[in-house]
């Protein structure tokens, strides 16, 4: 049986880990979480771990999953149902376990090809040079091209034509709020917002079950695979999670990424020569999510220690991803690091679904940025997201030459 560290000193490091100053800089925090020990439970009884080999196994473990609904009572969520923005997460494939997970990954898997993603590569690069043009002066990245850009490849896949689409920032920002704390105030926001994007989708599905395109949402309506379809309800968590999911964390990978590439200029050569090893590095450095959540559902070991049904449990995938035990140097942004397979698309039965969508964006933004705009440069007045879980910019102000 492993040890489980507790102790003041790890109560205080969580709890700075949620202050602005733990989630502006968090890796100091995770640095001394993992010399403490593989386990360490927090003060509301949930264990935590931050080393990469345990953080993969609690990622892949099957007994481990999605908290069922039924312990949300327990949470303090029992009218979750009535709630617009848990309700579109939590029967969504990341709020829910087999038979259920796997019969929707397999309907969407089937429509969300990897031929379908790299259809979009001539829309992608056009998009990119569109916004680039634009992107003169002194402007906002995250506003100027780390959102557009996403949301505008998410928009073409589902079929959301180009003049809708600017609305959805604030919508999905306030309605993702829920991922990092539940209170009625983040309610307030996200409710509204949830049902904004539920009602636009719904809007969107009627139209193409009319007049079918060539676009995902099309294909979700039309979709039957042995005999088994998605129900309307399930098509539109399906579509608000896919553009949910679909823009703020890429938006994240390019404000991260961005930052991280004007810090080491001398590495630029080698964005160039390999841009997908390059992204995979830039993933793994500063990471748009941080952590992973999951509840044990029947009983089970990992890594020495045993979970009962109900336990919860924390992987801090952002720490995990500078664990020197699996990268040597981890501190340090290496872009030539051969072996740089991070966890910073989860694991196991939830690994991420958009990982080649996010993958193909970045790796065509960030060579054509620097290509077009040799001059960029960071500017004063960053501000970070207020989120330990998704890790990114509200604000990024730089010049372009
Ligand atoms: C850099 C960008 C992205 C990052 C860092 C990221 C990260 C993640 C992570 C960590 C998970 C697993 C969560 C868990 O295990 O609990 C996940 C799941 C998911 N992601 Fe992404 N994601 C990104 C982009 C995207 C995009 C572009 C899409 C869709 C177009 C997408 C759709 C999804 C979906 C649908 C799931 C749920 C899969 C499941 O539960 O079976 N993601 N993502």
């Amino acid at each position: 049986m492993a040890d489980i560290v507790e102790s003041r000193e790890v109560s205080a490091l969580l709890s700075e880990l949620t202050t602005p100053a733990g989630r502006a800089d968090p890796y100091g925090h995770y640095t001394r979480l993992r010399e403490l020990g593989a386990f360490v439970r927090a003060d509301d009884g949930t264990l935590i771990v931050t080393r990469f080999a345990e953080c993969a196994a609690v990622a892949r473990d099957h007994k481990l999953g999605k908290m069922p609904v039924e312990l949300l009572a327990h949470a303090g969520l029992a009218d979750w149902a009535d709630h617009p923005a848990l309700y579109g997460y939590f029967t969504s494939l990341l709020g829910i376990n087999p038979p259920d997970h796997t019969r929707l990954r397999r309907l969407v898997s089937s429509s969300f090809t990897a031929r379908r993603v790299q259809a979009l590569r001539p829309a992608t690069e056009r998009m990119i040079d569109e916004l680039i043009d634009e992107m003169d002066g002194a402007a906002d990245f995250v506003a100027a091209f780390a959102f557009p850009l996403p949301c505008n490849v998410i928009s073409e896949l589902l079929g959301i034509p180009p003049a809708d689409r600017a609305q959805f920032q604030h919508l999905v920002q306030d309605w993702s709020a829920v991922l990092d704390d539940i209170t009625p105030e983040v309610l307030s926001k996200a409710n509204p917002a949830a049902k904004a994007v539920r009602e636009y989708l719904a809007a969107l599905a009627a139209e193409r079950r009319r007049r079918p395109r060539e676009d995902l949402m099309s294909a979700l309506v039309g979709h039957e695979e042995a005999g088994d379809r998605l129900t309307e309800d399930e098509l539109l968590t399906m579509a608000g999670l896919l553009f949910a999911a679909g823009f703020e964390t890429t938006t994240n990978l390019l404000a991260n990424g961005l930052v991280a590439l004007l810090e080491h200029p001398e590495q630029r050569p080698d964005l160039v020569a390999d841009p997908a090893s390059a992204v995979q590095e830039l993933l793994r450095y500063d990471s748009p999510v941080q952590n992973i959540d999951r509840t044990a559902l029947e009983p089970t070991t990992v890594a020495g220690v045993t979970f009962e049904p109900g336990d919860r449990i924390v992987a801090y995938t952002g720490s995990a991803n500078r664990d020197a035990r699996r990268f040597p140097d981890p501190d340090r942004l290496d872009l030539r690091r051969g072996d740089n397979t991070s966890l910073s698309f989860g694991g196991g039965m939830h690994y991420c679904l958009g990982a080649p969508m996010a993958k193909l964006e970045a790796e065509i933004a960030f060579p054509r940025l620097f290509e077009r705009r040799p001059g960029l440069g960071l500017a004063a007045g960053a501000q970070r997201r207020d989120s330990l879980t998704i890790r990114g910019f509200d604000v990024l102000p730089v010049v372009t030459q």
